[in-house]
């Protein structure tokens, strides 16, 4: 798209609608995201909301069993789960209002592959396997997606998905009002309509995206643009990163004991903040300036203990185990004009619901699990929920997803974003103190040792690699360390000097960097 003169908006929407295709365990069509703009034009930096929404017949209590306990099978397995999606009215919104090409244009790559199949990656093969117990239960899902006989595709063979093009060419002709009102809408509601799912006509007819103003920070000469509410993302990021400003992290060392416990017990009252206040501003009450205000990160500043880890449930009280999915995934790019896009988007879990719409190729979200079904228990993240994301109707699920711009006296410097549930804000957090108070390069940023803490449970997460000496300073300071497997994948570019540097994240499969 940038080749051909496209502007970083058409390229944007294009890998959009050609994730759908081609990773479909997060790209989507039937799921809902964020995405933060800079214009070069007009110095504006603005934030996209296509998240999902609860449907009109959503209760606060529809997750409860009998003896009023969250039933995790409902609010992610089976109908109930899926959210009204956003993604195509939130791709083709800014295509219109901001891109240069046509709806055609963009979603001409999706439709070949879709249509033409291409060669199934190690990545692909290898979800798909691991899909297949969850998927059993939906014949359209088997049928699009494993070989005839339900065997799923080895690495080299073809996927074809004829629906989904069939979907694709749709929206190409008709616009976003074929998902929402024409025949797509109508196989999504006949879907819900025979399993007990909630989502109606009038759900898909009134469901739009919203631009926002984006969280503004500061940190340390730099400008921060971030995700608003519903997403929790920007505010906590901007919120650890005012906390953070006071500490001398470049000269303490990157991932020192010292530096890495700072980090946690900022991270641990941030994520505490987020179960007390963090829900859909459409809906209530988000205290966003008090939050991200210089003033407050110097009262939880004061209440870190420089040498002892402070225990979580001091801080307030909580904590389950979680299952966990890396699934959302994340793209930036940025055009030779300087307008840049940070998008992150996802069906929640690795193929979401795992609910295909037949006849169209489409998945479904399960996003209804990051509302809270029950305040003080935790969700599939472990993130415990409180009152400010009960279930509403048309409310929108708080999120973790924070696509990010850093700019630079006005100009974008880093653009970066991350897949990772829980871990999105922290590892997002840690790309820009890497590039900012530790100066590496962008490839670098990506690369090194991960560390997160969510304040419950409580436990500070490091992968592989941490130095071993760092480890056990931790432990004598009071942290629980614990070796996780790898958190997140960033997809991120840096501008310095005019010249464009890419780094994809080496933790998974698949990830592209590409410039020219
Ligand atoms: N579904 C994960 C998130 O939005 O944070």
């Amino acid at each position: 798209m940038l080749q051909e003169g496209g502007n970083a908006i058409d390229a944007a929407v294009t890998v959009g609608f050609t994730l759908a295709a081609t990773l479909p365990r997060a790209g989507n069509l039937g799921g809902g995201g964020f995405m933060v703009v800079h214009l070069a034009a007009t110095g504006e930096t603005i934030a996209i909301d296509y998240r999902e929404k609860a449907p009109l017949a959503a209760t606060r209590d529809m997750f409860l069993d009998e003896k009023g306990e969250p039933d995790p099978e409902k609010s992610r397995f089976s109908h109930l789960a899926v959210g009204v999606p956003g993604t195509v009215a939130g791709m083709t919104m800014v295509l219109e209002k901001y891109g240069t090409i046509s709806l055609e244009r963009a979603l001409q790559p999706a439709i070949a592959l879709a249509e033409n199949g291409f060669p199934v990656t190690q990545d692909l093969h290898r979800s798909l396997k691991f899909a297949k117990p969850y998927m059993a239960a939906h014949p359209a899902s088997i049928a699009t997606y494993y070989k005839p006989g339900g065997e799923p595709y080895q690495v080299g063979e073809t996927l074809v998905q004829k629906d989904l093009a069939r979907s694709l060419k749709l929206i190409a002709k008709e616009g976003k009002a074929a998902f929402y009102q024409g025949s797509i809408a109508e196989a999504i509601v006949a879907e819900m309509e025979a399993n007990g799912g909630l989502i109606t006509k009038a759900d898909l007819v009134a469901y739009e995206p919203v631009i926002r103003q984006p969280i503004r920070g500061t940190y340390r000469g730099y400008e921060i643009y971030s995700m608003p509410p519903p997403s929790s993302g920007g505010v906590h990021l901007v919120q650890m990163l005012n906390i953070l400003e006071s500490f001398p992290l470049g000269e303490w060392g990157h991932n020192s004991a010292q530096t890495i416990h700072i980090m946690v017990e900022t991270m641990k009252l941030a994520y505490a903040d987020r179960f007390k206040f963090l829900g859909d501003t459409d809906f209530v009450f988000v205290p966003i300036k008090r939050l991200i205000s210089k003033n407050y990160a110097q009262i939880l500043r004061d209440k870190i203990n420089l040498d002892r880890a402070t225990p979580s449930k001091s801080i307030l009280p909580g904590g389950k185990e979680f299952f966990e999915s890396n699934d959302t995934t994340h793209y930036s790019i940025i055009d030779s004009q300087g307008n840049a896009v940070a998008n992150t988007y996802t069906l929640n879990f690795s193929y979401g619901s795992q609910i295909t719409v037949p006849g169209t190729g489409i998945l479904l979200n399960n996003e209804m699990d990051d509302f809270t079904a029950k305040p003080g228990v935790a969700n599939a993240y472990g993130l415990i929920g409180g009152e400010s994301n009960s279930i509403e109707p048309e409310k929108r699920m708080l999120s973790s997803m924070t696509p990010t711009i850093v700019m630079k006296s006005g100009k974008p410097f880093l653009v970066t974003g991350s897949p990772g549930g829980s871990r999105i804000i922290t590892t997002t957090l840690q790309t820009i103190l890497n590039a900012i108070d530790h100066d590496m390069n962008i490839a670098a940023a990506t690369n090194a040792v991960r560390i997160h803490h969510q304040w419950f449970p409580d436990e500070l997460r490091v992968e592989r690699g941490l130095n071993r000496d760092t480890f056990n300073l931790l432990t004598r300071k009071g942290h629980k360390v614990v070796l996780k497997p790898a958190m997140g994948s960033t997809q991120s570019v840096m501008h310095i000097n005019g010249i464009f540097y890419g780094a994809s994240d080496p933790r998974k499969q698949g990830a592209l960097t590409l410039g020219y």
